[in-house]
């Protein structure tokens, strides 16, 4: 565990933790406001992200600035991150033991940043970070609460892209996330 941003994104620049390593251009380790009361964790880079070595830059993530926009929510108020740093090949959803090795940074991540709410963007997101157990078809668009921070599981912005119906259900969850933002800052 670091408690410095520096240390951890060092760690992770040289990290051969797992075999996604050998594939990755850049890492990407994560983008935002260190000390949001927001973050958002997604599945791992893309290949624009890969390239560019930064968080949800591509289709998928155009898509969900845009949703942001929408609600009156600057990009760079969240923080976002992902379960695995490194880009798995062709895009393919990491595999338990990448994201079993990844996770720590994860984990670290969001005790520097310290958020109240945590956006769970897909079934990868939500499943390594709140248990197998768990499935974002049902899960989808309710609140669980753990350990002080409350947790909003909804769909990754890439199935936004094949299917409009999810589109407006993911709006509807970041507006119920904008709003209990609201309300916890007015405490
Ligand atoms: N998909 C993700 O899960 N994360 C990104 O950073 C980009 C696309
Ligand atoms: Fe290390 Fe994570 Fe990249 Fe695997 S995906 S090599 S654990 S940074």
């Amino acid at each position: 565990m670091y408690n410095n941003w520096e240390e951890l994104e060092k760690s992770i620049i040289n990290c051969k933790k797992c075999k996604l390593c050998t594939g990755r251009n850049n890492i990407v380790f994560g983008e935002g406001n260190k000390e949001a009361d927001i973050m958002l964790i997604g599945e791992g880079p893309g290949a624009d992200e890969d390239k560019q070595g930064l968080p949800f830059v591509g289709k998928a993530g155009q898509l969900m600035n845009k949703a942001f926009q929408g609600l009156g929510i600057d990009r760079n108020k969240v923080y976002i991150a992902n379960v695995v740093k490194c880009r798995p090949p062709g895009n393919r959803v990491p595999e338990s033991d990448e994201a079993k090795e990844c996770l720590d940074y994860l984990r670290n991540q969001v005790i520097l940043v310290k958020p109240k709410i945590i956006v769970l963007l897909g079934s990868t997101a939500l499943k390594n970070i709140l248990g197998n157990e768990y499935g974002i078809t049902s899960s989808r668009g309710k609140w669980i609460e753990k350990n002080g921070i409350l947790y909003m599981p909804t769909w990754h912005p890439a199935a936004l892209l094949r299917d409009e119906n999810k589109k407006i259900e993911f709006w509807k969850d970041l507006k119920e996330v904008v709003e209990k933002y609201k309300e916890i800052e007015k405490r």
